[in-house]
């Protein structure tokens, strides 16, 4: 660091890192935000957090965590030591020494990049910005948005970037529900506006995460985040086609993939479902695609990868009318039940749930609808365009004999799939929650449908009456 920079405020922001009495600030209590938060004091920071949600800065306050991956305890123990509060009022920013902003990035109903709760947060910041402070952008968005939109708002002080303020990018990779990798050790990619930008986040994060990757600008560290998602949405893409492809040539994808995944280079699985939610995968790409064609570039992967990944709940739709019309019943009249509705297994999080979709479109094709849970007690109408609100049913043998179609849209490991299989003669499995146990009342996504083992005479019959028919094509053909 040193031999980076002779800048005073530069120096005495890193001897403050390096003597843990920093003084930090999160804004954006959420998903993101409160890891961080909890990180950054562990770390050694002395740590601010600050949300417009008094019920979040409520929480904090009384030592209680609203988000699954970090433990009441945690908070409470922080609290009390005085190594963590939150705040709704925003001019705690001033006498703070860097802080990090992770607030939501949705896209416009027109796909469109929504940038206003970066854009207000920024300003907040600017309100209070003073000489040897760092800001870093941490809310996943398009290249060059720490140059062109949050250094402007913030030099509109009079200050300047790289020489009285500190500025950088480090995208947040949080995987919510998942045990094995947390902010601390899950290596951390930053780009500073400036040499010393880059070394001073690198020191903050150090302090907390095992590992700091920089890169040489902040474009860089935006574009790392946006090939990371854009890897996963392009991959979900091509195999929820290849699951549609597998369908219609009666393959069982789930067989497929895991088989393929057992070479040991050049594949890593990746598996097909009802379709992409949470607040990254859905989103991420587009801010991309966006960028891309405000640049005269037009992001085909992305585009495809959408379309092919927006169509999953209807194509799961379609296999519950096909699984119903195997039972002789209409979907119109139907009473089905949709099994876990949060975007994905053992999460409570609901945003862009594909789960929402294909609710809203089983309801438009004259279905009676019901879901159950355990992480979702309760479901806003107007989340999936209903006028009605709904609870999450119990999952017993009483609810499920009670239905007409079984639908798992999310596989939580709290569902009982044997009472599932035991309790519904009528069951799509979107996940292939219910592996390869055999039932007839299965349909599996990508699958097709269910066959007992043949003995071997029935195998020799069938492949002689294939044949049969195969010579009968060609001498028509002929
Ligand atoms: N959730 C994830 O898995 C994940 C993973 C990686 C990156 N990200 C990115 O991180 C960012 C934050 O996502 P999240 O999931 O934590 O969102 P979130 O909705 O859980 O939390 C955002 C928080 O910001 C607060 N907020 C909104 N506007 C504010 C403002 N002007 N001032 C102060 N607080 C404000 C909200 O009240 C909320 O508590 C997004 O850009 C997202 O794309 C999310």
């Amino acid at each position: 660091m040193k031999a980076v920079t002779s800048n005073p405020l530069a120096q005495d922001l890193l001897r403050r890192i390096d003597g843990s009495t920093v003084r930090s600030g999160v804004i954006g209590l959420g998903y993101v935000g409160l890891p961080l938060a909890v990180a950054l004091a562990r770390g050694g920071a002395t740590v601010v957090g600050l949300d417009i949600d008094t019920r979040k800065v409520d929480a904090i306050a009384r030592g209680v965590s609203y988000i699954s991956d970090v433990e009441s305890e945690e908070v409470a123990e922080l609290v009390v030591a005085g190594r963590l509060r939150a705040t709704s009022d925003f001019s705690a920013l001033a006498s703070l020494d860097t802080v990090n902003i992770c607030v939501p990035t949705p896209l416009r109903k027109t796909k469109d990049p929504d940038v206003s709760y970066m854009v207000a947060a920024v300003e907040r910041v600017a309100d209070h910005l003073h000489p040897g402070m760092l800001v870093i952008l941490e809310s996943t968005t398009y290249p060059g948005t720490t140059e062109e939109l949050v250094q402007p708002l913030l030099e509109a002080t009079g200050l300047v970037a790289g020489r009285d303020f500190f500025l950088a990018f480090s995208p947040e990779r949080v995987d919510p529900g998942n045990p094995e990798f947390n902010t601390t050790n899950v290596p951390k990619v930053v780009g500073g506006l400036t040499e010393t930008c880059a070394a001073l986040a690198a020191a903050l994060y150090e302090r907390s995460i095992d590992r700091v990757v920089t890169v040489k600008s902040t474009k860089a560290a935006e574009m790392v985040k946006l090939l990371e998602n854009t890897f996963r949405a392009v991959n979900i893409g091509l195999v929820n086609e290849i699951a549609m492809m597998c369908d219609t040539l009666g393959i069982d994808v789930w067989e497929v993939v895991e088989a393929a995944a057992t070479k040991p280079f050049g594949f890593m699985p990746f598996y097909p479902g009802p379709g992409l939610g949470g607040h990254c995968i859905p989103i991420d790409p587009f801010y991309l695609s966006w960028k891309a064609k405000q640049n005269g570039f037009e992001a085909r992967f992305i585009e495809l990868a959408g379309q092919v990944n927006g169509h999953m709940p209807q194509y799961v739709v379609s296999k519950v009318a096909d699984a119903l019309n195997g039972k002789r019943k209409a979907l119109n009249g139907a009473r089905v039940l949709v099994l876990g509705v949060a975007y994905k297994r053992d999460v409570d999080d609901l945003r862009e749930s594909p789960a929402l979709d294909v609710m809203k479109t089983l309801k438009e094709k004259g279905a009676d609808v019901a879901y159950s849970d355990p992480h979702v007690p309760a479901l806003d109408g107007s989340l999936w365009d209903s006028p009605h609100s709904l609870h999450s049913l119990e999952l017993d043998a009483r609810t499920l004999d009670q239905f007409d179609c079984t639908v798992i849209v999310t596989d939580h490991q709290a569902f009982d799939y044997e009472l599932i299989l035991a309790h519904s003669d009528c069951v799509v499995d979107a996940r292939n929650a219910l592996g390869h146990r055999y039932a007839p009342s299965v349909v599996r996504l990508g699958a097709p449908l269910p066959r007992p083992m043949q003995s071997p005479v029935e195998r020799k019959a069938s492949q002689l009456s294939a044949t049969q028919s195969q010579v009968g094509d060609i001498q028509r053909v002929a």
